[in-house]
């Protein structure tokens, strides 16, 4: 039985990746969840220049559902100063993926054109931010720009692209294929959903930026049946790779048969002790393989579709 993972010419040593976002801002946090068992790291969203984000509160669990809310506004260090991150992390051999993110096509290049000479595995495009004004989903949800940014980049660099997709459109499908068309060697899906909490004592939004993204236990179904709807639509043309929600091994089941090459994990990740998380999810991965008689992961891939 084997946990080996190809997600296009990409090979994984298993297919469960650090979502972006988490514990990822820093290549300590990101090479300590490799050593618990990772198949690969993605980092948090890095842009043209550093940025403190939205005010605080940016990020409040919501315990009863499993879940986050953030509107953490893509804070990071800028490009410039986390290449040094990435520096050690190729230094120790950790497979990493770098997600970019920029206000505009110009931005977008300039952060892939910065990075683009380390080893990274892939860059993921991070099209999709609830919590800004420009860029993120603005970009997202806007077919030819999608198409635009991916083929621009797509001329820049022999490195693959993966775009990361937003749940908070009407058609999906539409997106996806304009990324695909742009040259996307994989789809990502979901990012977070647009949400909201109220605190009914001082009966004003939780939030330091009122608005966030949902992310955890709460949004399984809804990436389940967008991994399922794009491999049902795409699964000839590009790998899938599923987010959104994964606590248990169960969960990873689930993306793979409905058509996930690999997934990524984040809330779980940053709510629990990752190598006790990372430990269970390859345990129930073992058992289930066993129990249901499959040899490898691309075995389960698109099971629910037979
Ligand atoms: C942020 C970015 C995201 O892509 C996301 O899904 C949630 C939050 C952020 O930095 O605000």
């Amino acid at each position: 039985m084997s946990f080996d993972t190809e997600v296009g010419d990409i090979q994984l040593r298993n297919p469960l990746i650090l979502a972006s976002g988490v514990l990822g801002t820093t290549y300590s946090t990101l090479q300590r969840t490799y050593e618990a068992g990772l198949g690969a790291v993605i980092t948090k969203s890095i842009g043209p220049r550093s940025r403190i984000g939205n005010p605080n509160p940016s990020v409040f669990a919501l315990q009863e559902i499993r879940s986050v809310i953030n509107s953490v506004g893509l804070a990071n260090p800028g490009y410039s100063i986390f290449r040094e991150d990435i520096q050690i992390l190729n230094e120790n051999k950790i497979p990493t993926i770098v997600s970019i993110f920029g206000e505009n096509k110009e931005e977008f290049l300039e952060v892939l054109n910065g990075l683009k000479d380390l080893s990274v595995l892939a860059f993921e495009l991070n099209l999709s931010c609830p919590n800004t004004e420009k860029g993120g989903t603005q970009i997202g949800t806007d077919p030819e720009l999608v198409k635009e940014i991916v083929s621009m980049l797509r001329k820049e660099t022999e490195i693959p692209l993966w775009v990361k997709l937003t749940p908070n459109v009407s058609n999906i499908l539409e997106i996806a294929d304009a990324a695909i068309k742009g040259g996307s060697d994989a789809l990502v899906a979901i990012n977070t959903l647009k949400a909201m909490v109220i605190d009914i004592q001082t009966k004003m939004p939780v939030l330091g930026f009122k608005r966030g993204g949902l992310s955890g236990a709460a949004i399984k179904p809804i990436g389940i049946r967008y991994v399922y709807d794009l491999y049902e639509n795409f699964g000839d043309k590009i790998p899938i790779i599923g987010v959104g929600g994964i606590y248990r091994g169960e969960d990873i089941i689930e993306y793979l048969l409905a058509g996930a090459t690999a997934v990524e994990i984040g809330t779980s990740l940053g709510v629990a002790y990752p190598e006790n998380m990372i430990r269970f999810f390859q345990m129930k991965i073992k058992k289930y393989m066993k129990e249901h008689q499959f040899n490898s992961i691309k075995e389960i891939t698109g099971g629910a579709h037979r």
